[in-house]
């Protein structure tokens, strides 16, 4: 996408959060702003900010989870501004922590059907309208650092994160020679109500049968260190998705201190290859198996500055 005035963004978990921070940022770039969500509280306080502001936004309640509520929620929102052009997947849920083998059925199945099978519900429901239109349009994916780096003790939450870095990684493939960008969003720690809101819908699409997902331990066991300065506000989020989007980053990340981490992942993957001489003929033989052009669209991204759409 090349500008955003008077388009229109359909933003899941948008009533809170990070969700909301992207909203707002879509609001402030002059774009109708749909927020769907499963509680309606946020949805209702979220609306009563865009509406103190004058700007354009719909609130609609959605389970991500429920493939004939989203299409519904699709029609609504076209109804309300016409064409849909940004689509924002960005509602999830903490996770049972510990280790895999330990997680129940139940929690397994949430977890997955909000994080990652939500995400693909919204591309299957939005995705063919926004190619219909023509006009163009974007769709983001909020993943999680999580899913580059995996957080110790989080196993589920790392799991589902890292399925939505695979799955935005083939929209992106899926989605070349289109006038349609794809993202994947992986924040690092911003200031939201993630651990109120996924008790919340933890005990709303289970009906109490799973434990409300605790906190992430600190690591070590030791006190809760000092967080300040270091959580961001969510505003700062919806800056660096939509300039993410004018950019056409297929990686929208956040923290450069997670930096270092993720190279060590990298490395270690190139060190597993075994050090041997590869066959010249696989690649000419199997070109789209050896090499992706796609990463090579990806830039060196400047530090955050005021973005501008001309
Ligand atoms: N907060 C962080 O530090 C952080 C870091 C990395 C990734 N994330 C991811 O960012 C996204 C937004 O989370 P947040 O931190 O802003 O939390 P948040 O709780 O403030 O916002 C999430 C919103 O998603 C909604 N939601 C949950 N399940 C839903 C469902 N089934 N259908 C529709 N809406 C649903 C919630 O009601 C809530 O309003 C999540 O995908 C989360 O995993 C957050």
């Amino acid at each position: 996408m090349r500008d955003f005035s008077g388009k229109t963004a359909f933003i899941t978990g948008g009533a809170s959060g990070i969700g909301f921070g992207i909203a707002k940022a879509c609001a402030e770039e002059g774009m109708n702003v749909v927020i769907a969500d499963i509680r309606q509280s946020a949805i209702d306080d979220a609306l009563r900010i865009f509406e103190k502001n004058g700007q354009a936004a719909l609130g609609l309640p959605l389970d991500v989870t429920d493939r004939a509520a989203y299409a519904r929620a699709a029609d609504a929102a076209e109804a309300a501004f016409g064409n849909i052009h940004l689509l924002v997947n960005n509602a999830g849920i903490g996770c049972a922590v510990g280790p895999l083998w330990d997680v129940s059925f139940k929690e397994t199945d949430l977890a997955l059907g909000v994080n990652l099978t939500g995400v693909l519900n919204g591309i299957q429901v939005v995705v063919p309208r926004i190619l219909r239109h023509g006009e163009g349009g974007h769709v983001v994916s909020t993943a999680s650092k999580a899913a580059l780096l995996p957080v110790p003790g989080c196993g589920l939450y790392n799991l589902t994160k890292s399925a939505v870095v695979g799955l935005m990684e083939t929209m992106a493939e899926d989605l070349a020679g289109t006038n349609v960008g794809a993202s994947v969003f992986c924040p690092g720690g911003y200031q939201t109500n993630l651990g109120a809101s996924s008790a919340e819908v933890t005990a709303r699409l289970t009906g109490g049968d799973v434990p409300t997902p605790p906190p992430p331990p600190p690591k070590d066991g030791g006190a809760m260190p000092d967080w300040e300065g270091l959580i961001r506000p969510a505003q700062d989020a919806g800056r660096r998705v939509l300039r993410g989007v004018l950019r056409g980053d297929l990686y929208i990340l956040t923290h450069s201190e997670f930096k270092d981490g993720v190279e060590s992942r990298v490395n270690a993957i190139l060190r597993a290859f075994p050090d041997e001489t590869p066959n010249p003929r696989y690649g000419e033989v199997f070109p789209f198996l050896t090499y992706n052009a796609l990463f090579d669209g990806q830039t060196q991204v400047p530090p955050l500055s005021p973005y501008t759409t001309s």
